[in-house]
């Protein structure tokens, strides 16, 4: 294929988020649109931030969740400041597993939440107050599904209580 060939498709490529061009270009749609990452449907970092804050300020006054892990062996003491490097560690976290360019910088989901007690309801709760955020967001059907996916994998590292 001649270079400028190959320039003009990617630019009609590129452009294949309209629904016109990308039924003229079959092979395009193929190329990119199906190599999108979860990362880019979703709206990359700003709208994970956007995401990560309703969702937190909603999962931290909900008693369903016990964020603070009252009655455990480690409660939790949620300043402002512990909250925001929370919300960072989540937003590198999701980025990072839905293909992102960022690295996770914080510690593992087992050992942070070892002792913490969680039990499968509260992380049931944990997840409804995510799909609220999403639905908040108007996220489309198939880009809740994969994120739910990747926070429900981390359960068997989360859940230790009854
Ligand atoms: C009911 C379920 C959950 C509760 C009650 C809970 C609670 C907490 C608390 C209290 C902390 C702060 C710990 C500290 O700074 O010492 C924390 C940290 C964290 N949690 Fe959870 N969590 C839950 C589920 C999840 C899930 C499902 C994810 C991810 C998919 C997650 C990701 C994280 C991350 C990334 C951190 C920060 C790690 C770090 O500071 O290095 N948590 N969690």
């Amino acid at each position: 294929m001649s270079p400028l060939r190959t320039l003009l498709l990617s630019v009609a490529c590129a452009l294949a988020v309209s629904p016109l061009l990308s039924s003229c270009c079959s092979t395009c749609k193929t190329d990119t649109v199906a190599k999108q990452s979860l990362y880019d449907r979703l709206g990359g970092e700003p709208a994970i931030t956007a995401v990560v804050d309703d969702f937190v300020g909603r999962a931290a006054p909900n008693p369903q969740v016990n964020f603070t892990r009252q009655g455990s062996a480690m409660p939790f003491e949620a300043s402002a400041e512990k909250v925001a490097h929370l919300k960072q560690m989540l937003v590198e976290m999701i980025a990072n597993a839905s293909g992102g360019p960022q690295k996770y910088t914080g510690r593992s989901m087992k050992n942070v939440h070892a002792g913490m007690g969680i039990t499968n309801a509260e992380f049931d709760a944990l997840a409804g107050d995510l799909k609220a955020s999403l639905d908040k967001f108007k996220v489309p059907a198939q880009e809740q599904k994969e994120l739910l996916a990747i926070v429900g994998s981390t359960r068997a590292d989360i859940v230790s209580g009854r």
